[in-house]
């Protein structure tokens, strides 16, 4: 059985007041659902803080991305060491950082590798643009994604793994995938292809999430599917009651 996992990604939203406000707001409400694996992933400017108020409880903090090199000059970016100093988890291969940061399958497996090796938590983000999917190349590329974004990785390692299939063409834009077909990529193309990568065992205990328009309304129909095991949330993770409530429906 594998836990539900829930993780909200703030994107470029809230200073550091204002996400301070806002963990404060859904600490009580997170802290409540033991059966759920909750992390929260601000902007790196509140990382430090809000490690602080989430010391000595059970929600986990991510960072949005990272840099795959131990220190030098990578004027912008944050190694591994610095993102851990704060963090158990962090976004990798966002569509966000795919399309407008130059991320490649190639620099997510030397991120995914660096987190690993740090003792970070990966959440390797796939999925494919519309146009894609409207050729019916979705199985096609986020196979490759998967491929040469996990290649190497031990499989005894690639177990903690956290995989997020976000269809580029539903992110923030109220056009969630539909709950069966987002269930269809993910156990018949990401989860299948791990199996061929790490073996059927590592394969059924890695998580991995839907992303893409999850709501409070529609998360349940998304967490009762058979391979979707719990939901990477843009937008709604930035309103305490909604976030909350997104985790109660994965319970
Ligand atoms: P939305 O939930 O705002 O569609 O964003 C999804 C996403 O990109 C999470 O990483």
């Amino acid at each position: 059985m594998r836990k539900p996992f829930v993780a909200g990604n703030w994107k470029m939203n809230k200073t550091v007041d204002q996400a301070t406000l806002l963990v404060a707001d859904m600490l009580p409400g997170l802290e409540a659902v033991k059966t759920v694996d909750r992390v929260v992933c601000p902007p790196a400017t509140s990382l430090m803080v809000i490690s602080g108020m989430l010391a000595g409880t059970e929600v986990g903090l991510g960072a949005q991305n990272l840099h795959w090199e131990e220190s030098g000059a990578f004027t912008g970016e944050l190694s591994p060491a610095m993102v851990k100093e704060f963090c158990q988890y962090v976004i990798i291969g966002h569509s966000e950082r795919r399309a407008y940061f130059g991320d490649t399958d190639e620099t997510v497996n030397k991120k995914t590798k660096a987190a690993f090796a740090i003792g970070l938590t990966p959440i390797v983000c796939v999925g494919e643009t519309l146009a894609e999917y409207e050729a019916g190349k979705t199985g096609a590329v986020v196979e490759r994604q998967v491929k040469e974004g996990l290649k190497d990785i031990d499989p005894k390692t690639a177990e903690k793994l956290i995989v997020a299939y976000e269809p580029i063409w539903a992110i923030g834009t109220g056009k969630a995938a539909g709950p069966e077909e987002a269930n269809d990529v993910i156990g018949n193309v990401v989860r299948k292809n791990l199996a061929g990568m790490f073996g059927n065992d590592v394969a059924q205990m890695i998580r991995i999430l839907y992303g893409g328009s999850v709501k409070s309304e529609n998360a349940g129909e998304f967490f009762h599917q058979s391979d979707i095991d719990g939901g990477l949330v843009g937008g709604a993770s930035l309103k305490a009651g909604d976030f909350v409530k997104i985790v109660e429906a994965a319970a």
